[in-house]
């Protein structure tokens, strides 16, 4: 659930995102529909677009999987490009140089906001 607030749109709680973990986001129906997802580490949120530089895919296949098995790249689940958490550089695959697209996020009172 989300609604807004002074410090942007409440996206959700910080304990809604396990620690190492990721929780996606989608706003708007149809060809309109668009996803961010965050991933957490500790009290830290790195979050990006959902769409993979290489042809705009979605990261994730199912649910908020976004993680390869080292927890430690993102993982784009459809040609298994792989990115740096903290700055969403891609380090290998089919986009090797590219960038995810990151959102701006504050986190206030342990609730994560996703600010204009
Ligand atoms: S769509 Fe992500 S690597 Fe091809």
């Amino acid at each position: 659930m989300t609604t807004e607030g002074q410090a942007g749109l409440l996206l959700c709680d910080l304990e809604d995102i396990p620690d190492g973990g990721a929780k996606s986001f989608w706003f708007g129906t149809g060809s309109a529909r668009r996803g961010i997802f965050l991933v957490r580490h500790g009290a830290e949120i790195a979050g990006y677009v959902n769409a993979c530089p290489h042809i705009g895919m979605p990261l994730n296949f199912l649910g908020d999987r976004f993680l390869d098995r080292s927890g430690e790249l993102i993982l784009c689940a459809t040609h298994g490009a792989l990115f740096r958490i903290g700055d969403g550089f891609c380090v290998r695959g089919p986009c090797a140089g590219a960038n995810l697209t990151p959102v701006s996020t504050i986190i206030i009172d342990k609730r994560v906001f996703l600010t204009p």
